[in-house]
């Protein structure tokens, strides 16, 4: 198994607010797509419920999602109570996906963590977790088709 953390971030260190992303940014969808095609996604509940309800369960991957509700379920979506029994029913290529706590909480077992970093800050109430791994690689600034300006960097530990 391999495990990834993927996200994107404002300049500011925020990842969302009122439980959405607070930017569009199609070319990041696009890569986050073709990054975790075919893998096992594990998300908080609230991520879950952020995802517009034409994209849940994520079609092609594995949509785990871990709540401490004992109730609760949703069409698509493993069920888990914690990351620990969520990762031992994942297999393959792993991606974590959010938010903040869960992040947080993988982020010592990752072997990669991908982030786009955005130029511009945004208001929010949820941020990223410090990453602390050595930088594998870092694009050069694009400017999305939505006028805002964003790199991809890469961890690797
Ligand atoms: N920018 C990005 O790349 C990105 C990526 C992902 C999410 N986001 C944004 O982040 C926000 C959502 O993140 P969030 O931090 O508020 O919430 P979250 O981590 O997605 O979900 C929190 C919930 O997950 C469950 N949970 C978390 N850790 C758990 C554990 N160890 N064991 C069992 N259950 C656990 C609990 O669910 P219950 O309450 O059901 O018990 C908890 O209330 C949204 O704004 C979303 O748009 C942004």
């Amino acid at each position: 198994m391999t495990l990834g953390l993927i996200w994107a971030q404002a300049a500011n260190g925020v990842i969302g607010r009122d439980n959405a992303l607070p930017w569009h940014l199609p070319e990041d969808m696009k890569r986050f797509r073709t990054l975790t095609a075919g893998a096992t996604m594990i998300m908080g509940r609230r991520t879950w419920d952020s995802l517009p309800e034409r994209f849940r369960p994520l079609p092609g991957r594995r949509n785990l999602v871990l709540t401490r509700r004992p109730d609760w379920s949703a069409p698509g979506a493993e069920v888990f109570g914690s990351l620990a029994a969520a990762l031992d029913a994942a297999t393959g290529d792993v991606w974590v996906m959010g938010g903040a706590a869960v992040y947080a909480e993988a982020l010592p077992f990752a072997d990669r963590v991908e982030v786009t970093e955005l130029q511009e800050s945004f208001e929010g109430d949820v941020t990223a977790p410090a990453v602390d791994l050595p930088v594998s690689g870092t694009t050069e600034w694009a400017t999305s088709s939505t006028g805002l300006h964003y790199r991809h960097v890469t961890y690797v530990r």
